[in-house]
């Protein structure tokens, strides 16, 4: 009764940001993303008979923040009924990066853990049905349970077992780098969940935002199967930017960035018109995420390391499904 797992966090390319229905954690549009190696989670599980309760520690301590044990208490319910087990787990889990600072630690944490957890109860569930569990404990999770470019199919059942990811392309399909600036340390104020409740009750640009994601997909898709990276970046650039002024629209607005996620946009698009390939990335917070072609990224960690405010790079490229095992 006992698994660990390894899972990367994965960035999206066309965003999701809204729900069709809250409880099951179902998307109300589809979103694309790549999952990236280079930045990893890994999680251990083991259902202990002699344990009270569930007990989960996030890289070396017992997790304090109520909610987020509740979150991953509430997970580990999900599994236990599937499986018909009864007893708590000890979970353990390690980031090789930030947690929760807006690089989706949680996508990465709740694959982990969907693979870990089902594995340590026995059961031997298909990647699109642990891909659709992830889901449950994080929207963005689904997407980290296949490796390379991912689709996220929002689905139309009232139950969810048709809402999960689907690979798209390999890994090895293109060789692209991906640059993260952090910008700040420390944990975001409006977490994703909170920031895109209260877009979609309060924002007015929420409607006509979902209403553009399908075309995104598809013209996504295209770039994607013919390597056009300045396509890709275009639609991925112009979802990204929707999706944040949907979010800056909610009463009271939820803005994600600081005085440098605004140079590194405006730089980026400044070195694009003088010849570098490179586009950004922005999710619920002030990071941001560079693609690149593989041959340039000398260059572009060059441009990111002379802004102010950067505290630090991290370089990630395409990735792997998660693995179960060892670590
Ligand atoms: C901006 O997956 O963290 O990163 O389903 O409520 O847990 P919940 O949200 P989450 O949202 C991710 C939002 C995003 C965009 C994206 O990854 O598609």
């Amino acid at each position: 009764m006992k698994a660990t797992a390894t899972a990367h966090p994965n960035i999206a390319l066309v965003k999701y940001w809204g729900k069709r229905d809250i409880a099951l954690n179902l998307p109300a549009a589809g979103s694309l993303s790549v999952t990236l190696a280079g930045l990893s989670t890994t999680t251990e599980v083991c259902f202990e008979p002699h344990l009270a309760e569930d007990v989960v520690s996030l890289d070396g301590h017992q997790l304090s923040d109520e909610r987020a044990r509740r979150r991953v208490v509430e997970f580990l319910d999900l599994v236990r009924r599937a499986a018909d087990v009864e007893t708590y787990a000890r979970v353990v889990t390690y980031n090789d990066f930030p947690t929760a600072a807006g690089l989706a630690s949680s996508a990465s944490g709740f694959a982990a853990l969907a693979v870990a957890a089902s594995s340590a109860a026995g059961l031997d569930w298909s990647p699109q049905r642990l891909s659709a569990l992830a889901r449950r404990g994080s929207g963005s999770a689904a997407r980290s349970l296949f490796g390379g470019f991912v689709e996220m199919r929002p689905g139309t059942k009232p139950d969810g077992s048709d809402a999960h990811a689907k690979p798209v392309a390999p890994p090895d399909h293109w060789d692209l780098r991906c640059l993260i600036a952090l910008t700040t340390r420390g944990e975001k104020k409006v977490g994703s969940t909170e920031g895109m409740g209260r877009t979609q009750q309060t924002s007015p640009l929420f409607q006509p935002w979902i209403e553009t994601v399908d075309d995104d997909l598809r013209q996504t898709r295209l770039a994607i199967d013919k390597r056009d990276f300045s396509a890709l970046g275009r639609i991925a650039e112009r979802s990204c930017l929707r999706m944040h002024a949907t979010a800056i629209g909610a009463d009271p607005g939820v803005l994600y960035w600081n005085a440098t996620t605004v140079s590194l946009i405006h730089r980026i698009r400044r070195a694009r018109g003088d010849g570098l390939p490179c586009f950004f990335t922005i999710d619920a917070g002030p990071h941001v995420k560079v693609f690149c072609p593989a041959e340039v990224t000398d260059d572009v960690v060059d441009l990111l390391s002379d802004i102010d405010g950067v505290r630090d790079i991290l370089t990630a490229r395409p990735g792997p499904a998660p693995t179960l095992g060892a670590a």
